[in-house]
């Protein structure tokens, strides 16, 4: 997948050892065709180098204020006017203090104050500095006014210490990136939410359960079975569900994406990880099973690495996997009102998802089409085919922010109807 041409990144370099991730963002950036402009607070030069900076972005890199207003060929309004986000890799707990309370003393924190474009943060620091109240405090002012956070994650840290802090990998900031961009509007909280008034009067409050990704089965400690979903259309609709009022829960595998902003996302590897978190999270109004869980698992993860044997042909047992959606669908106690299943299929679509709508007791089949040449799996758009029990509906091609949006609109209708 590549960017639409000419689209246009201001990245603000703060200051923390994680700058040095943010020169793999700059080139995977420029892989995708992204035009990158960079800022760089002083304490940022003492990570990496402006030279670094320059020689990747292929452009001159910014950090006095003052130089600008003499160097009129770009002052600093123009520097964010130019761009269609901005990015803060690595967002230090300084610099987000600045943003949350207006601050403006430096190049870069002028330009975050003198921007109207969407921003989107990548937090690294110490555990203790991100868990303090105040960063904690002034992540919520952001989060409120609009700005997306990209992690921060689990892990190491340079200091040596583990826990939230650390700056997430590069590819899942741009992800998150090609998400804020695709979806054309701010990042969708119940405050924005303007679009579809109908479904958040029917969801406002409701259970929403989610799942999303793949699952991962171990075969060893190093290797392990999984499938090609990116979780793209699954956190988008968890996401519209969070935009049009609804309580959601996100069970998603692993994926390079960016946990939805306003929803309880609890990550797994495998699908009896899967099952127990949905388990857990029930009871629920709507239930929206998108993940591709993988069907089979290993009957028995070798506790040591596999070693080749050439004497030997290698084999795998397989034993299948609980399917989750089969399970809430056909549950007596806490069934959710509704059941939405997705099929994913490389051919006779309609036949396969009928017959998962009836097998799996669904409300509702949401088929598409997952041959390599329809290029859905990882891409950003999808064609769809609704079959409830009423009757089927094809929907056109379309970005899968926009089915999501659709999705959810249709299923609070379908939930009023029920009358639960
Ligand atoms: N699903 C599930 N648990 C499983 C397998 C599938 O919850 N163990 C759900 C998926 O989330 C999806 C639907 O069932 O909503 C259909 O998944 P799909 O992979 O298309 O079909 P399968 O039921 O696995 O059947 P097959 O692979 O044979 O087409």
């Amino acid at each position: 997948m590549t960017a639409i041409p000419e689209q246009r990144i201001l990245l603000i370099i703060g200051g923390g050892i994680a700058a040095y991730k943010t020169l793999d963002l700059i080139r995977r950036l420029r892989e995708r065709g992204f035009f990158v402009r960079a800022v760089m607070t002083e304490s940022a030069q003492r990570f990496v180098t402006k030279l670094a900076v320059e020689s990747l972005t292929g452009s001159r890199v910014f950090d006095d204020l003052f130089a600008l207003t003499e160097d009129s060929s770009m002052g600093h309004i123009e520097l964010s006017r130019d761009a269609d986000l901005l990015v803060v890799a690595p967002a230090t707990a300084d610099i987000i203090a600045k943003m949350a309370h207006g601050l403006a003393n430096d190049l870069a924190s002028t330009m975050l104050l003198a921007t109207d474009k969407k921003i989107l943060v990548a937090p690294a620091m110490n555990l203790r500095m991100w868990l303090h109240p105040a960063t904690q405090r002034n992540a919520a002012i952001l989060q409120n006014d609009g700005v997306v956070f990209a992690g921060p994650e689990n892990g190491g840290m340079a200091c040596g210490e583990y826990g939230p802090g650390r700056m997430s990998e590069p590819l899942a900031i741009l992800a998150a990136i090609e998400q804020v961009l695709a979806s054309g509007t701010r990042i969708p909280l119940p405050a924005d939410f303007s679009g579809n008034q109908e479904a958040a009067d029917v969801l406002a409050g409701r259970r929403v359960l989610v799942t999303s990704g793949p699952t991962r089965e171990p075969i060893d400690p190093v290797r392990y079975i999984a499938n090609r979903s990116s979780g793209k259309q699954g956190h988008a609709i968890a996401a519209a569900a969070a935009a049009a009022s609804a309580d959601v829960v996100l069970v998603s595998g692993p994926v390079a994406l960016a946990d939805p902003l306003g929803i309880r996302t609890i990550h797994v590897e495998t699908a009896r990880d899967m099952v127990r978190q949905v388990e857990a999270a029930l009871p629920v109004d709507i239930f929206v099973g998108v993940a591709a869980v993988a069907d089979w698992r290993v009957a028995e993860t070798a506790p040591e690495k596999i070693k080749k044997d050439p004497k030997q042909e290698a084999c795998l047992t397989l034993v299948e996997n609980p399917d989750i959606l089969a399970a809430l669908g056909r549950r007596s106690k806490d069934r959710p009102a509704l059941v939405v299943g997705f099929a994913a299929e490389s051919e006779e679509l309609v036949e396969n998802a009928q017959a998962k709508l009836t097998a799996k007791n669904c409300d509702m089949i949401v088929a598409n089409d997952v041959s390599r040449a329809s290029g859905v799996l990882g891409g950003e758009n999808n064609k769809v085919l609704i079959l409830t029990k009423n009757g089927k509906e094809s929907w056109p091609w379309m970005t899968k922010q926009e089915v999501a949006r659709r999705l959810v609109a249709r299923l609070a209708a379908m939930l009023a109807e029920t009358g639960r």
